[in-house]
Protein backbone atom coordinates (compact mmCIF):
# COMPACT_ATOMS: atom_id res chain seq x y z
CA UNK A 1 0.00 0.00 0.00
CA UNK A 2 1.49 3.52 -1.02
CA UNK A 3 1.47 5.80 1.74
CA UNK A 4 -0.49 7.86 -0.59
CA UNK A 5 -3.45 5.75 0.16
CA UNK A 6 -3.26 5.91 3.68
CA UNK A 7 -3.67 9.58 3.36
CA UNK A 8 -6.30 9.24 0.91
CA UNK A 9 -8.29 5.90 1.41
CA UNK A 10 -11.73 5.28 3.49
CA UNK A 11 -10.39 3.94 6.74
CA UNK A 12 -12.10 1.05 5.99
CA UNK A 13 -10.46 0.52 2.92
CA UNK A 14 -7.07 0.27 4.94
CA UNK A 15 -5.83 -3.01 6.39
CA UNK A 16 -4.25 -1.80 9.95
CA UNK A 17 -2.12 -5.27 9.96
CA UNK A 18 -0.69 -5.01 6.32
CA UNK A 19 3.34 -4.71 6.94
CA UNK A 20 3.23 -1.36 5.34
CA UNK A 21 0.89 0.50 7.97
CA UNK A 22 3.10 -1.57 10.43
CA UNK A 23 6.08 -0.75 9.72
CA UNK A 24 4.96 3.36 9.74
CA UNK A 25 1.76 3.94 11.52
CA UNK A 26 1.86 7.48 12.24
CA UNK A 27 -0.40 8.58 8.96
CA UNK A 28 -2.89 5.90 9.83
CA UNK A 29 -2.78 6.97 13.42
CA UNK A 30 -3.28 10.44 12.61
CA UNK A 31 -6.28 9.88 10.29
CA UNK A 32 -7.73 7.59 13.40
CA UNK A 33 -7.31 10.13 16.14
CA UNK A 34 -9.16 12.47 13.60
CA UNK A 35 -11.12 10.81 11.96
CA UNK A 36 -12.51 7.75 14.56
CA UNK A 37 -10.06 7.84 17.97
CA UNK A 38 -12.34 4.46 19.01
CA UNK A 39 -12.25 3.01 15.66
CA UNK A 40 -14.17 -0.60 15.38
CA UNK A 41 -11.93 -2.07 12.85
CA UNK A 42 -14.13 -4.32 10.01
CA UNK A 43 -11.26 -6.12 8.76
CA UNK A 44 -10.25 -8.08 12.12
CA UNK A 45 -13.49 -7.01 14.26
CA UNK A 46 -10.59 -5.06 17.05
CA UNK A 47 -11.48 -1.78 18.29
CA UNK A 48 -8.38 0.50 18.32
CA UNK A 49 -7.92 3.18 20.52
CA UNK A 50 -5.37 5.95 19.67
CA UNK A 51 -5.89 9.05 21.73
CA UNK A 52 -3.84 9.49 24.54
CA UNK A 53 -6.64 10.37 27.05
CA UNK A 54 -8.69 7.65 26.94
CA UNK A 55 -5.78 5.05 26.23
CA UNK A 56 -4.35 6.21 30.07
CA UNK A 57 -8.28 5.99 31.02
CA UNK A 58 -8.08 2.34 29.37
CA UNK A 59 -5.19 1.28 30.88
CA UNK A 60 -5.46 2.27 34.16
CA UNK A 61 -8.62 0.42 34.43
CA UNK A 62 -7.71 -3.54 34.78
CA UNK A 63 -11.00 -4.47 35.81
CA UNK A 64 -12.57 -3.50 32.55
CA UNK A 65 -9.72 -3.93 30.11
CA UNK A 66 -7.69 -7.13 31.31
CA UNK A 67 -4.42 -8.00 30.28
CA UNK A 68 -5.65 -11.96 30.16
CA UNK A 69 -4.97 -11.69 25.98
CA UNK A 70 -2.75 -14.48 25.16
CA UNK A 71 -6.01 -16.63 24.55
CA UNK A 72 -6.88 -13.34 22.44
CA UNK A 73 -3.52 -13.53 20.31
CA UNK A 74 -3.90 -16.95 19.82
CA UNK A 75 -8.04 -17.41 19.27
CA UNK A 76 -9.20 -20.43 18.60
CA UNK A 77 -7.35 -21.10 15.71
CA UNK A 78 -6.79 -25.07 15.67
CA UNK A 79 -3.03 -25.58 16.78
CA UNK A 80 -0.92 -26.63 14.35
CA UNK A 81 -0.18 -30.96 15.66
CA UNK A 82 3.30 -30.28 15.04
CA UNK A 83 3.91 -27.34 17.61
CA UNK A 84 1.66 -29.27 20.18
CA UNK A 85 4.37 -32.40 19.28
CA UNK A 86 6.99 -30.07 20.15
CA UNK A 87 5.42 -27.71 23.45
CA UNK A 88 4.91 -31.45 24.82
CA UNK A 89 8.55 -31.47 25.46
CA UNK A 90 8.35 -28.42 27.42
CA UNK A 91 6.80 -26.99 29.87
CA UNK A 92 3.67 -25.79 30.22
CA UNK A 93 2.89 -21.99 29.02
CA UNK A 94 1.46 -19.97 32.23
CA UNK A 95 0.09 -16.70 32.55
CA UNK A 96 2.37 -14.03 34.47
CA UNK A 97 3.23 -10.28 34.95
CA UNK A 98 2.20 -8.83 31.16
CA UNK A 99 -0.50 -11.62 30.79
CA UNK A 100 -1.67 -11.53 34.12
CA UNK A 101 -4.12 -9.61 36.00
CA UNK A 102 -4.44 -8.05 39.90
CA UNK A 103 -4.65 -9.75 42.20
CA UNK A 104 -2.46 -12.61 40.96
CA UNK A 105 -0.38 -10.11 38.88
CA UNK A 106 0.15 -8.17 41.97
CA UNK A 107 2.61 -11.57 43.77
CA UNK A 108 4.30 -11.89 40.03
CA UNK A 109 5.05 -8.15 40.36
CA UNK A 110 6.08 -8.14 43.60
CA UNK A 111 8.40 -11.18 43.47
CA UNK A 112 10.23 -9.76 40.00
CA UNK A 113 10.29 -6.18 41.91
CA UNK A 114 13.02 -7.45 44.02
CA UNK A 115 15.27 -8.50 41.43
CA UNK A 116 15.14 -4.61 39.81
CA UNK A 117 16.12 -2.80 42.65
CA UNK A 118 17.16 0.66 42.35
CA UNK A 119 20.50 -0.46 43.64
CA UNK A 120 21.03 -2.87 41.18
CA UNK A 121 20.21 -0.34 38.25
CA UNK A 122 22.35 2.20 39.80
CA UNK A 123 25.45 0.41 39.43
CA UNK A 124 24.95 -0.63 36.29
CA UNK A 125 26.72 2.31 35.05
CA UNK A 126 29.76 1.68 34.13
CA UNK A 127 29.55 -1.65 32.66
CA UNK A 128 27.01 -1.03 30.24
CA UNK A 129 30.04 2.13 29.42
CA UNK A 130 32.14 -0.63 29.07
CA UNK A 131 30.00 -2.42 26.94
CA UNK A 132 29.10 0.50 24.54
CA UNK A 133 33.21 1.42 24.27
CA UNK A 134 33.98 -2.21 23.43
CA UNK A 135 31.57 -2.98 20.86
CA UNK A 136 32.68 1.07 18.96
CA UNK A 137 35.88 -0.31 19.02
CA UNK A 138 35.29 -3.31 16.88
CA UNK A 139 34.52 -1.26 14.21
CA UNK A 140 35.09 2.59 14.50
CA UNK A 141 38.32 2.09 12.33
CA UNK A 142 36.29 1.08 9.50
CA UNK A 143 34.07 4.59 9.44
CA UNK A 144 31.12 2.49 8.67
CA UNK A 145 28.96 -0.01 10.28
CA UNK A 146 25.62 -1.74 9.92
CA UNK A 147 24.15 -0.21 13.57
CA UNK A 148 21.19 -2.31 14.84
CA UNK A 149 24.01 -5.86 14.65
CA UNK A 150 26.95 -4.22 15.69
CA UNK A 151 25.70 -1.70 18.27
CA UNK A 152 21.70 -1.99 18.95
CA UNK A 153 21.66 -5.17 19.41
CA UNK A 154 24.38 -6.50 21.07
CA UNK A 155 24.02 -3.16 24.15
CA UNK A 156 20.69 -4.25 25.80
CA UNK A 157 21.37 -8.21 25.19
CA UNK A 158 24.62 -8.37 27.21
CA UNK A 159 23.22 -6.51 29.91
CA UNK A 160 20.15 -8.33 30.54
CA UNK A 161 22.22 -11.54 29.77
CA UNK A 162 24.89 -10.29 32.56
CA UNK A 163 22.08 -9.57 35.24
CA UNK A 164 20.27 -13.32 34.57
CA UNK A 165 23.97 -14.42 35.21
CA UNK A 166 24.36 -16.72 31.85
CA UNK A 167 27.31 -16.75 30.54
CA UNK A 168 27.93 -14.83 27.19
CA UNK A 169 29.09 -17.09 25.40
CA UNK A 170 25.48 -18.35 24.58
CA UNK A 171 24.83 -14.69 22.85
CA UNK A 172 23.92 -15.93 20.02
CA UNK A 173 21.46 -18.57 21.62
CA UNK A 174 19.54 -15.97 23.50
CA UNK A 175 19.52 -13.85 20.49
CA UNK A 176 17.83 -17.13 18.53
CA UNK A 177 15.11 -17.69 21.78
CA UNK A 178 14.61 -13.75 22.06
CA UNK A 179 13.37 -13.67 18.21
CA UNK A 180 11.67 -16.49 18.48
CA UNK A 181 9.28 -14.92 20.80
CA UNK A 182 8.75 -11.92 18.66
CA UNK A 183 8.15 -14.29 15.53
CA UNK A 184 5.35 -15.71 17.68
CA UNK A 185 4.16 -12.20 19.02
CA UNK A 186 4.64 -10.91 15.53
CA UNK A 187 1.66 -12.65 14.18
CA UNK A 188 3.26 -12.70 10.65
CA UNK A 189 4.87 -15.81 10.82
CA UNK A 190 4.25 -18.36 8.25
CA UNK A 191 3.33 -21.69 9.78
CA UNK A 192 7.12 -23.54 9.09
CA UNK A 193 8.52 -20.61 10.98
CA UNK A 194 5.65 -20.66 13.62
CA UNK A 195 7.21 -25.00 14.02
CA UNK A 196 10.96 -23.28 14.09
CA UNK A 197 10.27 -21.06 16.87
CA UNK A 198 8.54 -23.87 18.82
CA UNK A 199 11.53 -25.81 18.74
CA UNK A 200 13.60 -22.46 19.85
CA UNK A 201 11.29 -21.69 22.78
CA UNK A 202 11.29 -25.53 24.52
CA UNK A 203 15.50 -24.90 23.75
CA UNK A 204 15.01 -22.08 25.77
CA UNK A 205 12.75 -23.81 28.60
CA UNK A 206 15.15 -26.34 29.35
CA UNK A 207 18.37 -24.31 29.23
CA UNK A 208 16.81 -21.49 31.88
CA UNK A 209 15.28 -24.85 34.02
CA UNK A 210 18.78 -26.37 33.91
CA UNK A 211 20.16 -22.64 35.31
CA UNK A 212 17.06 -21.84 37.69
CA UNK A 213 18.24 -25.37 39.68
CA UNK A 214 21.42 -23.93 39.84
CA UNK A 215 20.62 -21.07 41.40
CA UNK A 216 18.50 -22.89 43.74
CA UNK A 217 21.61 -24.95 45.10
CA UNK A 218 24.12 -22.47 44.75
CA UNK A 219 22.40 -18.41 44.84
CA UNK A 220 24.62 -15.59 43.05
CA UNK A 221 24.30 -12.11 42.97
CA UNK A 222 21.85 -12.15 39.57
CA UNK A 223 18.45 -11.64 38.98
CA UNK A 224 17.91 -15.33 38.54
CA UNK A 225 18.78 -16.18 41.94
CA UNK A 226 16.62 -13.21 43.10
CA UNK A 227 13.63 -14.79 41.33
CA UNK A 228 14.56 -18.11 42.64
CA UNK A 229 14.46 -16.94 46.10
CA UNK A 230 11.65 -14.08 45.86
CA UNK A 231 9.68 -14.24 48.89
CA UNK A 232 6.15 -12.30 48.66
CA UNK A 233 3.85 -12.07 51.80
CA UNK A 234 2.54 -15.42 52.45
CA UNK A 235 2.59 -16.57 48.87
CA UNK A 236 4.69 -19.50 47.72
CA UNK A 237 7.73 -19.45 45.78
CA UNK A 238 7.31 -19.47 41.75
CA UNK A 239 7.77 -22.46 40.40
CA UNK A 240 9.67 -23.36 37.54
CA UNK A 241 7.05 -22.62 34.65
CA UNK A 242 6.25 -19.68 36.50
CA UNK A 243 9.85 -18.43 36.35
CA UNK A 244 10.30 -19.44 32.46
CA UNK A 245 7.47 -17.70 31.49
CA UNK A 246 9.04 -14.57 33.64
CA UNK A 247 12.62 -14.41 32.47
CA UNK A 248 11.03 -15.27 29.16
CA UNK A 249 9.25 -11.84 29.22
CA UNK A 250 12.58 -10.05 30.57
CA UNK A 251 14.63 -11.53 27.66
CA UNK A 252 12.19 -10.02 25.21
CA UNK A 253 11.33 -7.02 26.65
CA UNK A 254 14.87 -6.26 27.41
CA UNK A 255 15.92 -7.00 23.96
CA UNK A 256 14.04 -6.08 21.16
CA UNK A 257 12.45 -2.89 22.68
CA UNK A 258 15.62 -0.87 23.72
CA UNK A 259 17.36 -1.72 20.83
CA UNK A 260 14.96 -0.49 18.48
CA UNK A 261 15.00 3.17 20.53
CA UNK A 262 18.78 3.01 20.49
CA UNK A 263 18.38 2.48 16.43
CA UNK A 264 16.07 5.33 16.45
CA UNK A 265 18.41 7.95 17.88
CA UNK A 266 21.40 7.48 16.05
CA UNK A 267 18.44 7.51 12.49
CA UNK A 268 17.14 10.91 14.39
CA UNK A 269 20.88 12.27 14.83
CA UNK A 270 21.56 11.30 11.10
CA UNK A 271 17.70 13.13 10.12
CA UNK A 272 18.03 16.40 12.40
CA UNK A 273 21.79 17.05 13.18
CA UNK A 274 21.44 20.50 14.56
CA UNK A 275 19.43 18.86 17.24
CA UNK A 276 22.36 16.73 18.15
CA UNK A 277 24.57 19.68 17.56
CA UNK A 278 23.04 21.33 20.67
CA UNK A 279 23.47 18.00 22.63
CA UNK A 280 27.30 18.01 21.60
CA UNK A 281 27.93 21.47 23.29
CA UNK A 282 25.08 20.68 26.29
CA UNK A 283 25.10 17.01 27.98
CA UNK A 284 22.53 18.15 30.39
CA UNK A 285 20.04 17.39 27.75
CA UNK A 286 20.64 13.95 27.11
CA UNK A 287 17.90 12.71 29.81
CA UNK A 288 15.44 14.30 27.77
CA UNK A 289 17.03 13.30 24.53
CA UNK A 290 16.00 9.74 26.04
CA UNK A 291 12.56 10.59 26.66
CA UNK A 292 12.16 12.20 23.27
CA UNK A 293 13.30 9.47 21.46
CA UNK A 294 11.03 7.60 23.48
CA UNK A 295 7.87 9.37 22.65
CA UNK A 296 8.96 8.84 18.87
CA UNK A 297 10.31 5.52 18.73
CA UNK A 298 7.65 4.13 21.20
CA UNK A 299 9.02 0.87 20.51
CA UNK A 300 6.10 -1.54 21.91
CA UNK A 301 3.56 0.17 19.26
CA UNK A 302 0.61 -1.36 20.59
CA UNK A 303 -1.01 -3.58 23.16
CA UNK A 304 -3.39 -5.63 23.83
CA UNK A 305 -6.57 -5.56 26.49
CA UNK A 306 -9.58 -7.82 26.67
CA UNK A 307 -12.78 -6.22 27.94
CA UNK A 308 -14.21 -8.33 30.92
CA UNK A 309 -17.84 -6.90 31.00
CA UNK A 310 -19.72 -4.60 28.79
CA UNK A 311 -18.85 -0.98 28.69
CA UNK A 312 -18.50 1.76 26.76
CA UNK A 313 -15.47 3.93 25.26
CA UNK A 314 -16.09 7.14 24.33
CA UNK A 315 -20.12 6.64 24.45
CA UNK A 316 -19.72 3.44 21.79
CA UNK A 317 -20.74 0.26 23.40
CA UNK A 318 -18.01 -2.49 23.64
CA UNK A 319 -19.16 -5.99 24.26
CA UNK A 320 -17.66 -7.91 26.78
CA UNK A 321 -15.13 -10.03 25.32
CA UNK A 322 -13.69 -7.85 22.82
CA UNK A 323 -10.23 -7.09 21.72
CA UNK A 324 -9.01 -3.34 22.34
CA UNK A 325 -5.70 -2.50 21.16
CA UNK A 326 -4.42 0.53 22.94
CA UNK A 327 -1.82 2.27 20.32
CA UNK A 328 1.00 3.78 22.39
CA UNK A 329 3.06 5.10 18.89
CA UNK A 330 -0.80 6.93 18.65
CA UNK A 331 -1.10 8.42 22.54
CA UNK A 332 2.70 9.74 21.93
CA UNK A 333 2.02 11.78 18.88
CA UNK A 334 -1.07 13.21 19.86
CA UNK A 335 -1.35 16.72 18.91
CA UNK A 336 -3.49 17.56 21.53
CA UNK A 337 -0.93 16.60 24.03
CA UNK A 338 2.26 16.93 22.09
CA UNK A 339 2.40 20.31 19.51
CA UNK A 340 4.09 19.87 16.31
CA UNK A 341 3.93 15.88 17.78
CA UNK A 342 5.89 14.51 14.61
CA UNK A 343 8.96 17.09 15.18
CA UNK A 344 12.00 15.86 17.05
CA UNK A 345 13.22 18.19 19.74
CA UNK A 346 15.26 17.24 22.47
CA UNK A 347 14.16 20.45 24.05
CA UNK A 348 10.25 19.57 24.15
CA UNK A 349 9.14 20.51 27.23
CA UNK A 350 6.85 17.83 28.11
CA UNK A 351 9.11 14.98 26.51
CA UNK A 352 8.52 13.45 29.66
CA UNK A 353 4.89 12.64 29.37
CA UNK A 354 5.36 10.14 26.91
CA UNK A 355 3.82 6.78 27.85
CA UNK A 356 6.29 4.16 26.07
CA UNK A 357 6.59 2.44 28.85
CA UNK A 358 2.78 2.30 29.28
CA UNK A 359 0.60 3.59 32.10
CA UNK A 360 -1.28 1.61 35.36
CA UNK A 361 -0.56 -1.39 37.12
CA UNK A 362 1.58 -3.06 33.79
CA UNK A 363 3.75 -0.26 33.47
CA UNK A 364 7.32 -1.26 32.20
CA UNK A 365 8.93 -2.87 35.31
CA UNK A 366 12.29 -2.62 33.47
CA UNK A 367 11.64 1.17 32.44
CA UNK A 368 14.60 2.52 34.68
CA UNK A 369 17.08 0.05 33.60
CA UNK A 370 15.99 0.70 30.14
CA UNK A 371 16.46 4.52 30.52
CA UNK A 372 19.82 4.10 32.04
CA UNK A 373 21.10 2.08 29.15
CA UNK A 374 19.85 4.66 26.92
CA UNK A 375 21.28 7.56 28.69
CA UNK A 376 24.85 5.55 28.77
CA UNK A 377 24.98 4.73 25.31
CA UNK A 378 23.84 8.15 23.98
CA UNK A 379 26.09 9.44 25.83
CA UNK A 380 29.06 7.16 24.91
CA UNK A 381 27.70 8.09 20.93
CA UNK A 382 28.53 11.63 21.38
CA UNK A 383 31.39 11.45 22.88
CA UNK A 384 32.83 8.93 20.26
CA UNK A 385 30.99 10.04 17.25
CA UNK A 386 30.98 13.32 14.99
CA UNK A 387 28.85 13.04 12.47
CA UNK A 388 25.97 10.05 11.00
CA UNK A 389 24.69 9.79 7.76
CA UNK A 390 22.95 6.49 5.83
CA UNK A 391 25.25 3.92 3.76
CA UNK A 392 21.64 2.97 1.72
CA UNK A 393 19.27 4.80 0.65
CA UNK A 394 16.74 6.19 2.82
CA UNK A 395 13.62 4.30 0.65
CA UNK A 396 15.60 0.76 2.00
CA UNK A 397 15.46 1.33 5.67
CA UNK A 398 12.63 -1.28 6.91
CA UNK A 399 10.60 -1.66 10.00
CA UNK A 400 10.17 -5.55 11.02
CA UNK A 401 6.59 -6.16 10.59
CA UNK A 402 4.77 -6.56 14.23
CA UNK A 403 1.66 -6.09 15.94
CA UNK A 404 3.00 -4.68 18.94
CA UNK A 405 6.79 -4.39 18.68
CA UNK A 406 8.02 -1.54 16.00
CA UNK A 407 11.53 -1.43 15.25
CA UNK A 408 14.66 -0.47 12.41
CA UNK A 409 15.81 -4.21 11.23
CA UNK A 410 18.95 -2.52 10.00
CA UNK A 411 20.57 0.60 9.71
CA UNK A 412 23.80 0.94 7.37
CA UNK A 413 25.83 4.14 8.48
CA UNK A 414 28.62 6.01 7.47
CA UNK A 415 30.60 8.07 9.96
CA UNK A 416 33.00 10.63 11.39
CA UNK A 417 34.78 9.61 14.56
CA UNK A 418 35.06 12.41 17.50
C1 LIG B 1 12.81 1.11 25.61
C2 LIG B 1 12.60 -0.04 26.21
C3 LIG B 1 11.27 -0.56 26.68
C4 LIG B 1 10.00 -0.20 26.32
C5 LIG B 1 9.58 0.86 25.31
C6 LIG B 1 9.07 -1.02 27.08
C7 LIG B 1 7.69 -0.91 27.02
C8 LIG B 1 6.81 -1.58 27.85
C9 LIG B 1 5.38 -1.35 27.92
C10 LIG B 1 4.60 -0.35 27.07
C11 LIG B 1 4.86 -2.17 28.87
C12 LIG B 1 3.40 -2.21 29.34
C13 LIG B 1 2.56 -3.23 28.62
C14 LIG B 1 1.08 -3.14 28.99
O1 LIG B 1 0.58 -2.08 29.34
O2 LIG B 1 0.40 -4.18 28.90
C15 LIG B 1 5.96 -2.96 29.38
C16 LIG B 1 5.85 -3.96 30.33
C17 LIG B 1 6.90 -4.78 30.68
N1 LIG B 1 8.24 -4.59 30.39
FE1 LIG B 1 9.04 -3.18 29.23
N2 LIG B 1 9.80 -1.87 27.88
C18 LIG B 1 11.14 -1.61 27.67
C19 LIG B 1 12.22 -2.23 28.31
C20 LIG B 1 12.11 -3.27 29.19
C21 LIG B 1 13.20 -3.90 29.87
C22 LIG B 1 14.67 -3.48 29.76
C23 LIG B 1 12.68 -4.92 30.60
C24 LIG B 1 13.33 -5.93 31.48
C25 LIG B 1 14.55 -6.33 31.41
C26 LIG B 1 11.24 -4.90 30.40
C27 LIG B 1 10.33 -5.78 30.96
C28 LIG B 1 8.95 -5.61 30.95
C29 LIG B 1 8.03 -6.52 31.64
C30 LIG B 1 8.38 -7.78 32.38
C31 LIG B 1 6.74 -5.98 31.48
C32 LIG B 1 5.43 -6.51 32.03
C33 LIG B 1 5.17 -5.81 33.35
C34 LIG B 1 3.81 -6.11 33.96
O3 LIG B 1 2.90 -6.56 33.26
O4 LIG B 1 3.68 -5.88 35.16
N3 LIG B 1 10.94 -3.87 29.55
N4 LIG B 1 7.15 -2.56 28.76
Amino acid sequence: MAESDVLTQPLAEISPMSPEVLACPHQFNQRLRKEAPLYHCPHTGIYFVSDYDTITKIAKDHVTFSNRFALATVGDKEVDPRIKEIQAQGYPPVDTMLTQDPPVHRRYRGMVNQAFTARRVATLEPEIEKVCHKLIDEFIDRGEAEFVVEFCEPVPMIVIAEQLGVPLADYELFKSWSDAFVAQLSRMATPDEEVAAAKLIVAYQHYFAERIEERRKDPHDDIISDIVHAKFEDERPLDIPEMLSIIQQLLVAGNETTTNAIAECVLMWIKYQDQFAKLKANRDLVPNLVEEILRLSTPTANMWRVVTIDTEIQGTPIPAGSTVQIRFSSANRDEQKFPNPHRFDVERDNAKSNIAFGYGVHMCIGASLARKEMDVAFRVLLERFDEFELACDESELSYAPNVLLRGLSRLPVRFKPA
